[in-house]
């Protein structure tokens, strides 16, 4: 846990500054290149990687590599019938458009507990679920600590957006709303919405398409895994515009790495004589 990924920037001008000064950052990384263990095993010690203490899974390489072959298709048992990457991209960034989640940096036991809800049916879908239930519990655990030690860059974000629109999902993330009763995002997915291991995903970087559509589904009751329904409850008071505009703004964030100030070694600190 060298570095801390999680944003400290609290209040909505410091976000939309952030935003508007970043949004297309890092894109300019191999989007096809599958990152090498050795890589991600320097993020093992994350936060994000720890599974939940109900999961009996050691985190090590070994795990990563069975994610890796996994997530590209190959299985220890049987096999997910079709690798992850199709749809999800190389590096869990998807394809940009929305329709398929980022994956990249994801908190492992969330994304773990994803396959084990799509295979139970408690959240349904017609082409995740019959993934899942293909797959066995350790390559569950072995998919999702894979992607949780992935750092991806962000694609760059499709369509513009009104900045009333974003201030308004920045509004609603920061503090909610009152009138409609509607908490705070912050309050469970963390500062800007970078996530809080091991049970809230991040919304930061998240594709808006994709969450707008999380969040109509549980407003609908199509999907049904958030433990004490928090989530159906939160969506049922949220109009569709709430949804699209919370959505747009988050999908607009991005983690904010604390700088770490480093001197190189080669230079030498001149010594002060007087
Ligand atoms: C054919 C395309 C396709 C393939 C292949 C695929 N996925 Fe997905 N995945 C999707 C779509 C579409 C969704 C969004 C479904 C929804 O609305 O719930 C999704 C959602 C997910 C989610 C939920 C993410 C979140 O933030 O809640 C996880 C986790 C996931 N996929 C993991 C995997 C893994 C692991 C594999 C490989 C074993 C895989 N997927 C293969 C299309 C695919
Ligand atoms: C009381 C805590 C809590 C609050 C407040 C909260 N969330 Fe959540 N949210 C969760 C939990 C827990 C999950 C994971 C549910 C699961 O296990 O599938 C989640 C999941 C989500 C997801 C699904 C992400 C994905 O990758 O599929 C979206 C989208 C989301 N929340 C949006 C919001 C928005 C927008 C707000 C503010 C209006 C909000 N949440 C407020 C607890 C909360």
């Amino acid at each position: 846990m060298t570095q801390r990924r999680f944003a400290k920037t609290t209040g909505i001008a410091a976000t939309l500054g952030a935003i508007i000064a970043v949004p297309f950052m890092g894109w300019a990384q191999n989007q096809e290149t599958q990152p090498a263990i050795a890589a991600l095993e320097a993020n093992l010690t994350d936060e994000r990687a720890l599974f939940n203490a109900t999961v009996d899974a050691t985190v090590d390489d070994d795990l990563l590599e069975l994610g890796q072959l996994v997530a590209m298709g190959g299985a220890e048992n049987g096999g997910s019938g079709m690798a992850c990457i199709t749809c999800h991209g190389a590096n869990g960034t998807g394809d940009g458009s929305g329709a398929f989640p980022r994956l990249a940096g994801q908190a492992g036991w969330y994304t773990y507990k994803q396959l084990v809800d799509y295979a139970s049916g408690a959240r349904p879908n017609q082409v995740m679920s019959g993934i899942a239930q293909r797959l066995t519990e350790r390559e569950m655990e072995a998919v999702a600590a894979y992607y949780a030690a992935i750092d991806a860059p962000y694609r760059p974000i499709p369509g513009e957006a009104d900045v009333s629109l974003l201030q308004w999902g920045g509004q609603l993330g920061a503090v909610g709303s009152a009138e409609k009763g509607i908490p705070a995002c912050v309050n469970c997915h963390g500062p800007s919405g970078m996530g809080n291991p091991p049970s809230v995903p991040y919304l930061a970087g998240q594709y808006a398409n994709y969450m707008t559509y999380q969040l109509q589904l549980w407003r609908e009751g199509g999907r049904d895994n958030d433990a004490m329904n928090v989530m159906s409850a939160i969506a049922s008071k949220m109009t569709d515009e709430d949804m699209r505009a919370v959505s747009e703004y988050y999908a607009r964030v991005r983690p904010v790495v604390d700088v770490v100030e480093t001197v190189p070694a080669s230079i030498d600190t001149p010594e002060i004589t007087e």
